[in-house]
């Protein structure tokens, strides 16, 4: 595989990142997965954009122009001959002796690579997910896609070792989201709701971009929070992000919805974002 790193794009044997780089001292990095289908992005513009605000947030300036970036993800696609699967990008604030303060001149580190993967029709998407429930171990700016995931890492690798494929994470009994994505329940077969964004979730790209399908059917989508009850009250529910697009979720805890199926209005949704993204 090609990868791009210190700029320039090299074998990923020869791919080095100095020690002192505070990505790796600190995960003081920002990152996005833009997932790739027939060899083309999708939603990347949403991706860069929120690219480019975690980086402000951060105060880390970008290493490069956004249509640069683009250009990059392009070539990496194209060499690597990428049909299906990611495109991973990432800055970090750059090297410098380890101190938690950091001087003002510092050089970003800009690194990115492919990652091959099936994203259509998995077992996942097929028969649905069982989502464990963890207390949210993570800090109160959840809205920055930062690379300091160990929280995300843990709680995947308990639900994992309970039995479960994935994690929702709850927090004064209310869901945030998905270790990994957004969280979508339908309550009635009518209604389909998310949480409104702010600092406690990421805001979604793929959330963003199903929920201008849905109006385009005329699906009502609200835009609230859920509390955990209301969750596994749910006659369905689902999860999205770049790399799983639209999951069914069937169980919540212990929880069946749909008797365990996943429901018709999920699939409608599958059906919706994958014909916009094929
Ligand atoms: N994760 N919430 C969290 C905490 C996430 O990590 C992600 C995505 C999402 C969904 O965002 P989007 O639809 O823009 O992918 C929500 C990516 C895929 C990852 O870390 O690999």
């Amino acid at each position: 595989r090609v990868v791009y790193c210190a700029n320039e794009f090299v074998p990923e044997e020869k791919a080095r990142i100095g020690l002192f780089d505070r990505g790796f001292l600190f995960g003081d990095a920002a990152y996005e997965v833009t997932a790739v289908l027939g060899g083309r992005m999708i939603d990347n513009d949403l991706h860069l954009a929120r690219f480019a605000r975690s980086l402000t947030e951060l105060s880390i300036p970008l290493p490069m122009p956004l249509d640069r970036i683009v250009e990059i993800q392009r070539e990496l696609i194209a060499r690597n001959n990428l049909m299906e699967g990611a495109v991973y990008l990432q800055v970090s604030r750059g090297e410098a002796d380890r101190e938690f303060l950091y001087a003002a001149d510092l050089t970003p580190t800009f690194v990115a690579f492919t990652q091959a993967k099936a994203l259509r029709d998995t077992k996942a998407q097929r028969n649905g997910v069982a989502v464990d429930i963890a207390p949210d171990p993570r800090w109160a700016r959840r809205d920055i896609k930062t690379a300091m995931l160990l929280g995300q890492v843990m709680a995947k690798r308990e639900a994992r070792a309970r039995g479960f494929d994935d994690v929702w994470f709850v927090e004064n009994g209310t869901v945030t989201e998905g270790a990994s994505s957004t969280a979508f329940i339908i309550p009635d077969d009518r209604r389909i709701v998310t949480r409104a964004n702010s600092h406690a979730t990421l805001p979604g790209c793929t959330r963003r971009a199903l929920m201008r399908l849905c109006e385009a059917q005329g699906l009502v989508v609200e835009e609230r929070s859920f509390s955990l009850a209301e969750a596994q009250s749910a006659v369905e529910a689902f999860q999205t992000s770049a790399s799983s697009f639209v999951t069914p979720v069937v169980r919540i805890g212990e929880t069946l919805l749909g008797g365990g199926e996943p429901g018709p209005l999920t699939r409608k949704l599958q059906a919706y974002y994958l014909d916009a993204a094929g």
